[in-house]
């Protein structure tokens, strides 16, 4: 016992003296958010909010609980209906839900690969597309940031068939890869492609459907429900047969209790209303440009994405923490992203765009900004 307590005190201290010690702190509502998952400000709608609670309204049956996993006692017919309306939403020939993102990538990706398997991911992939790949038996091999050209090396130098794992929209970077080529890649090499959304879909292809959508060597995508849809959850959009293999030998799915219908109501009330208001998205994408155009002019060393994330390198975690204290002093909610999230010296805020900002907020933080760098 006293060596666990000892361990968990040493590498809690450790983790402290570092200047790495993270600590669970609420949301500050008064702030300018330039830093939330939210980017079509559904989160903070009481206009969706109150379409939802009608949908709960209107939906006959009890809505708590699943009473079980999915192969036991928690399967209903509401939630396969979801399910058909997701894959119909997003052009995929099935849809698996998941409780969140995370699972959804480790269920996923922790089962589908043979022993050995080659599967070579972008190192800047999320925390649960690696944790996914750690706990399968495949070959793991990691490509530089969005670069085709090393990608390419690997896949000759492997020669044979190999999964190519990637974001569309990078979560912490903003930026993404070039699903054509990547796409012809795959195909020259025979391989498949699997294609996180998270950050992509509800906001770019059409009906938000993402970014990988029309590329043929994607196999499998993941879509999640708690970013731009404003609620919860994710699913994995891939053919029938992958499907009815994750329903076998995926853990996550097999081990845990079935989303309830409430949870389901949320996730269909976040695509139908998406799918009626399309003010908040346009909105989005017009700030993006404004935004765009702004950090072109006041940081013209950064380089701006196409996404709603941007970001400014400030090397070193007590650094870009005092930055980021110093901006919310000054009304802004901007988030420093710290080293192990992200590399050493590529500390950075991570600044979003939403629907619901306004130019002069932009301006207006630019300024601050400006003065702490
Ligand atoms: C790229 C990416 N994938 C997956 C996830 C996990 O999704 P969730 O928050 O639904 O667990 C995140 C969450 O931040 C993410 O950024």
């Amino acid at each position: 016992m006293n060596s666990i307590r000892d361990f968990i005190h040493s590498k809690t201290k450790q983790r402290e003296q570092d200047g790495m010690l993270r600590s669970l702190k609420k949301t500050n509502p008064t702030l300018n958010d330039l830093s939330s998952n939210d980017y079509l400000g559904l989160k903070g709608s009481y206009e969706f909010s109150n379409f939802l609670k009608r949908k709960i309204q209107e939906f006959d049956d009890p809505i708590s609980g699943s009473g079980g996993s999915r192969l036991l006692t928690g399967n209903y017919e509401y939630i396969e209906q979801l399910e058909e309306k997701i894959a119909k939403h997003f052009t995929s020939e099935a849809a698996i839900i998941f409780p969140s993102g995370y699972q959804a990538n480790m269920g996923l990706l922790s089962c589908i690969f043979p022993r050995n398997f080659p599967v070579i991911f972008d190192e800047y992939c999320h925390a649960s597309l690696k944790e996914g790949i750690r706990m399968s038996f495949a070959r793991k091999i990691s490509f530089r940031h969005n670069d085709m050209n090393h990608l390419e090396k690997i896949l000759k130098k492997l020669n044979t068939p190999a999964c190519i794992v990637t974001e569309t929209v990078f979560s912490m970077d903003g930026d993404s890869p070039c699903l054509k080529t990547m796409n012809n890649l795959a195909q020259k090499y025979d391989s498949i492609i699997v294609a996180d959304e998270a950050h992509a879909c509800g906001i770019f292809g059409m009906n938000g459907k993402g970014l990988s959508v029309e590329f043929d060597r994607v196999f499998a995508r993941t879509i999640t429900f708690g970013k731009a849809y404003g609620v919860m959850g994710a699913a994995i959009l891939c053919p029938k047969h992958v499907k009815e293999f994750l329903v076998n030998f995926s853990r996550p799915f097999i081990y845990s209790t079935a989303p309830s219908p409430l949870f389901c109501i949320s996730i269909e009330a976040a695509l139908d209303y998406t799918m009626l208001h399309r003010e908040p998205l346009q909105a989005l994408l017009e700030n993006i440009k404004i935004i765009k155009s702004l950090f072109i002019k006041e940081f013209p060393q950064e380089n701006c994405t196409n996404s709603a994330i941007q970001k400014i390198i400030i090397p070193g975690n007590e650094k870009v923490k005092k930055v980021a204290l110093a901006l919310e002093n000054d009304g802004f909610a901007v988030l420093p992203v710290l080293y192990p999230t992200v590399p050493s010296n590529q500390e950075r805020l991570r600044i979003v765009v939403h629907s619901f900002n306004t130019e002069e907020i932009f301006k207006n933080f630019f300024c601050s900004l400006k003065k702490l760098l």
